[in-house]
């Protein structure tokens, strides 16, 4: 195997990390190089350039660019996530947001939206379709569709397909577990599936936040972008939040990451109701 050289030079991670800023959004000052030359290294070694220099200068044509960018988006990407992540959030929906909603929608409609916006591999929608669908069969009576998207297809692939290893759904009720996972027969298999009953009220899209317009209805009842705000500017951020905001119904929804709660003081109209939680 023929070796890789890692190191970039100054031109050529100013270069790189601008252009991720600028497609993505996500800052990378210096004290992130060694983090993205060792994630770049992988992808360079599969495409057989001797140096992770050699194929930041390739991107600087625009064709190459075109045809990696997605692969690049892939790599430097923080995907972390999992099911009931910041679990108070669910709670909330439970027991304060749903009803809230509801009573707004009177009996106009009872089609509750909702749009996870920086899904990644779709644990939070899935967690949301559980928790709702749940409600439904205790007794509360709604409609409720999911939307996530992401920038990385890599993640959404996962999302559509719901599979996940089963160490992944440890932090599900076991109740929920039971109902909402099919496992495989051969219990040699180490995937579990999410039901076909959510999946089918659940879609994922790719959608890149920094467009300056998003393909997305304008009733939108809960929105969660959660711990992706972290990686932008202050700019940024208040863009995001203001496009994503301009999604919601009166009296929505706008759940953030625990380190985000910053982000009240994006825009005046929008009301904090708890840390990481606001209201339009
Ligand atoms: C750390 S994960 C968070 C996933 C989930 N929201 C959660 O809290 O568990 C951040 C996700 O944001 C996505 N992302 C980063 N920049 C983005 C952008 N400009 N537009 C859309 N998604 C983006 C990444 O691909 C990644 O899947």
């Amino acid at each position: 195997m023929h070796e890789v050289r890692r190191q970039l030079s100054d031109r050529q991670f100013k270069s790189i990390a601008d252009l991720i800023e600028g497609q993505v959004g996500i800052k990378l000052p210096n004290a992130k190089r060694l983090m993205l030359e060792g994630r770049l290294f992988k992808r360079v070694r599969a495409l057989k350039f001797d140096a992770v220099g050699d194929y930041v200068d390739h991107l600087s044509d625009e064709d190459a660019l075109e045809n990696e960018l997605t692969h690049l988006i892939d790599v430097v990407t923080t995907n972390k996530t999992d099911f009931f992540r910041e679990p108070q959030h669910f709670d909330f929906i439970r027991r304060v947001a749903v009803p809230d909603l509801l009573r707004q929608h009177g009996r106009k409609s009872r089609d509750l939206k909702v749009w996870s916006s920086a899904c990644s591999t779709g644990m939070e929608a899935y967690t949301a379709a559980m928790v709702l669908d749940d409600m439904i069969r205790t007794g509360s009576r709604f409609h409720f569709r999911i939307l996530g998207t992401d920038i990385s297809t890599a993640v959404l692939r996962i999302a559509t397909s719901a599979i996940y290893h089963r160490d992944t759904i440890e932090p599900v009720p076991e109740e929920f577990a039971k109902r909402y996972f099919l496992k495989a027969r051969d219990r040699t298999r180490t995937e579990v599936r999410v039901v076909p009953e959510l999946r089918r009220l659940t879609n994922f899209t790719r959608m890149n936040l920094m467009d300056t317009s998003y393909p997305v209805d304008r009733d939108v009842d809960i929105i969660f972008c959660r711990n992706v705000l972290i990686y932008f500017d202050r700019d940024t951020q208040r863009r995001v939040v203001q496009r994503l905001a301009s999604h919601l119904r009166p009296g929505g929804y706008l759940l953030v990451g625990h380190s985000e709660s910053m982000i009240h003081s994006a825009l005046p109209e929008l009301r904090q109701v708890q840390p990481t939680i606001f209201k339009v």
